[in-house]
């Protein structure tokens, strides 16, 4: 379970699509400004040099017929591809800006200092869930996405599928993606929130449908009763220290400071996309998080080590 680079110069759904030859066309022409520039730098540089007189000043410049030539057509270029980055921006605008009449699936999305929280609507209040850190989509379905901001502006961005869209408190936003193939897509905060701005990653997971149902059944699913002596005695910490923040859902444990950890072992990531997702991690995570992630809200536990492997051996059954 490796970290996926974010990735923007290809795209895996129509709406990165969309933009992605504007992206490629303003990328090169900026480096071939950089280039250009240099060059031209280069070429003054290695002009002749103007001698300093007796008076111990430079010599005036003195402009020949056309001098103004240079100036002119660098300003006609300049002109030209402005006025096409204009309009192909328009366009580009146009396409991703109407967001779907019919989505297959609607998710409310929160930014929280630092993690994100997703929750997964429906008629019956039976068949909603809510998870962490890890967006799953059937793949070719229209995702609307509402953005929220629990705390302070973060900013919902998944290079290869959408672009970014501010999550602001107070405020309901709106964004959509479409995964044109299965994978699993990296998103990042991008918007400065705070102490742990860039461990505030996300990823969605694109799978086929039937994989994506699945998937919703078993999150569905209330936790196991445990089934070791450990693992209860891992139930009643969980139910003693990780209800104040935590909801673990078919336990007592009901609170929505942080993650939903009904399911935890059931994602890739720990923490925002901070560790991969392991008994190892996730000790070190509730030993010491503010080593992991300085700021975090999430406070160190400070458990016997005979506490800390049963707390994990119950958390390893909520997959
Ligand atoms: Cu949230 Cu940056």
């Amino acid at each position: 379970m490796s970290r996926i680079p974010l990735g923007y110069l290809d795209s895996a759904g129509a709406r990165a699509a969309a933009t992605l030859p504007l992206t490629w066309f303003l990328l090169l022409v900026s480096i071939a400004v950089c280039l250009a520039i240099t060059y031209l730098l280069w070429r003054a540089l290695r002009g002749p040099a103007g001698t300093i007189g007796a008076d111990g000043k430079a010599p005036a410049v003195r402009r020949g017929e056309g001098a103004a030539r240079p100036i002119l057509v660098g300003v006609a270029i300049s002109s030209v591809i402005l006025l096409i980055a204009l309009g192909w921006t328009m366009v580009a605008l146009a396409q991703v800006a109407p967001m779907p009449r019919r989505p297959e699936i609607e998710i409310d999305v929160t930014a929280h200092q630092w993690w994100w929280q997703a929750d997964y609507g429906a008629s019956e209040p039976d068949q909603t869930f809510s998870t962490a850190n890890e967006i799953h989509v059937p793949v070719g379905a229209k995702v609307l996405l509402r953005l929220h901001g629990a705390d302070v502006i973060h900013s919902f961005w998944v290079p290869k599928l959408t672009g970014k869209t501010d999550m602001i408190p107070g405020q309901v936003n709106l964004t959509w993606l479409q995964a044109d193939k299965p994978g699993v897509y990296r998103g990042q905060c991008q918007e400065y929130c705070g102490l742990q701005h860039a461990h505030m990653a996300f990823e969605v997971v694109a799978e086929p449908p039937a994989q994506y149902a699945a998937w919703r059944r078993a999150q569905l699913q209330t936790a196991p009763p445990p089934a070791t002596p450990a693992q209860a005695e891992g139930l009643a910490l969980v139910e003693y220290r990780c209800a104040v923040c935590h909801t673990v859902r078919g336990t007592t444990a009901g609170s929505n400071v942080g993650p939903d950890l009904t399911h935890v072992m059931s994602r890739r990531m720990l923490a925002a996309g901070t560790l991969p997702n392991n008994r190892a991690m996730l000790a070190g995570w509730i030993e010491d998080p503010q080593g992991v992630k300085p700021g975090t809200l999430m406070p160190a536990q400070q458990l016997s080590g005979p506490q800390l492997q049963a707390l994990l051996a119950y958390l390893e059954t909520l997959k």
